[in-house]
């Protein structure tokens, strides 16, 4: 029995898995720069911004009159008081490509004094992420009270709903803080991905889609473990909702593009696909299809952290992961240790 029920995931695995290929082939073409030709300029004029850490005590305070119009946001929500190598590298290159504006990491775990590699980022702040003020009292409560919810929670469900409160919130871009960006995304105006994932969200706290997301997320019933759920189901739903849609048309995203959602192709943040992600952290493959193919579009580099995490990276190597790291945070890749 248990056998026989195994059947139905092993066929929608590897559809999807063929589904991915046949997607990424498809694009690959259209990428066919080199990755040092990849510009780092930043955007835009220059703002007074404070760096100084700042406790939050309040929702008030927390959320103080600046323009989030350019603002980019990260979260991090397993509770650790520092960030990894890794997750710092994503951070300096963000606050480097957008240097003009607030880049700003909520974390769980940040106990309110910050660490010394912050200082030479300027536009960067980090904050305590409140859970209970974020959630409790919204309409997001139902989930955040859920059973088990809190109690044993789930960082990626925590993570699904923070974002999307915190675009309630304030808006801006919230990015993944396994993405290292290569140059400015603040080019996309408000914005979602074509798959309607969530990993990269442009939109203010008055967007309509952004009330829809919000509205389905409030209305779900929570189920641990299912991990599209708070995420691209909520999205898929949300869209097809304003748009009127029917069902899964093939022409669905150009019916959502009528209804006036603007899509960002994937491969802009995630320019190489999850299935060969292995191969970007180890030097003994041949790397130059992707040094090649990488990356006419691309602003941002997605390294997908829950595949990747547990792959040690070898300073001195020539593996793709290095050579963006050495790229695109050289102040923090200065201090990586030589495995980090
Ligand atoms: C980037 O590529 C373009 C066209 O492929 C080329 O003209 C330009 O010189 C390159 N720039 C750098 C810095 O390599
Ligand atoms: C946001 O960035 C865009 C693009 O760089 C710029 O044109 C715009 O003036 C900025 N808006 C604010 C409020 O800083
Ligand atoms: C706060 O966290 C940092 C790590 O980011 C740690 O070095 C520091 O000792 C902590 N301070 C207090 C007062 O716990
Ligand atoms: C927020 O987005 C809406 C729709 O995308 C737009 O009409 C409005 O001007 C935006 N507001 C700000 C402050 O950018
Ligand atoms: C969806 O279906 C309804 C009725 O079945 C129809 O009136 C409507 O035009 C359809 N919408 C689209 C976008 O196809
Ligand atoms: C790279 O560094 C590791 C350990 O730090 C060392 O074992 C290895 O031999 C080095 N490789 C090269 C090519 O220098």
């Amino acid at each position: 029995m248990a056998v026989v029920k195994r059947w139905p995931i092993l066929i929608i695995v590897s559809m999807m898995f063929f589904i991915s290929c046949i997607y990424y082939s498809k694009f690959e073409s259209e990428f066919v720069t080199d990755l040092h030709n990849i510009s780092t300029a930043s955007e835009g004029p220059a703002t007074e911004l404070s760096g100084k850490a700042t406790i939050q005590k309040s929702q008030d305070a927390a959320f103080p009159a600046i323009s989030y119009v350019n603002a980019t946001f990260f979260i991090e929500v397993s509770g650790k008081p520092d960030l990894s190598y890794r997750q710092k590298c994503a951070v300096e290159a963000a606050a480097t490509a957008h240097s003009n504006y607030p880049v700003i990491v909520y974390m769980t775990g940040f106990n309110g004094t910050r660490s010394p590699w912050t200082k030479p980022f300027k536009n960067m702040e980090i904050r305590t992420l409140n859970l209970d003020e974020l959630f409790l009292n919204t309409h997001l409560e139902k989930v955040y009270t859920a059973k088990g919810f809190r109690e044993k929670p789930v960082i990626e469900h925590v993570a699904d709903l923070s974002r999307i409160a915190l675009l309630k919130k304030h808006g801006g871009l919230y990015l993944d803080i396994d993405m290292i960006l290569m140059k400015s995304a603040l080019v996309f105006e408000s914005f979602i991905l074509k798959n309607q994932g969530n990993g990269v969200l442009r939109l203010n706290e008055t967007s309509p889609l952004l009330a829809k997301f919000y509205e389905k997320l409030g209305d779900v019933a929570y189920k641990r473990g299912d991990y599209t759920l708070l995420g691209s189901k909520i999205i898929r739903q949300a869209v097809k909702e304003m748009c009127h849609l029917n069902n899964t048309a093939a022409n669905f995203k150009t019916a959502a593009e009528l209804c006036h959602i603007n899509f960002v192709d994937d491969k802009v943040f995630e320019p190489v696909a999850w299935f060969e992600f292995k191969k970007l952290f180890s030097k003994d493959v041949d790397l130059s299809k992707f040094r090649s193919n990488i990356m006419k579009k691309a602003v941002a580099f997605h390294f997908a952290g829950h595949v990747t995490n547990n792959i040690p990276v070898f300073k001195n190597s020539s593996s793709l992961f290095n050579e963006i790291a050495k790229k695109y945070c050289p102040i923090m890749f200065r201090n990586f240790p030589s495995k980090y």
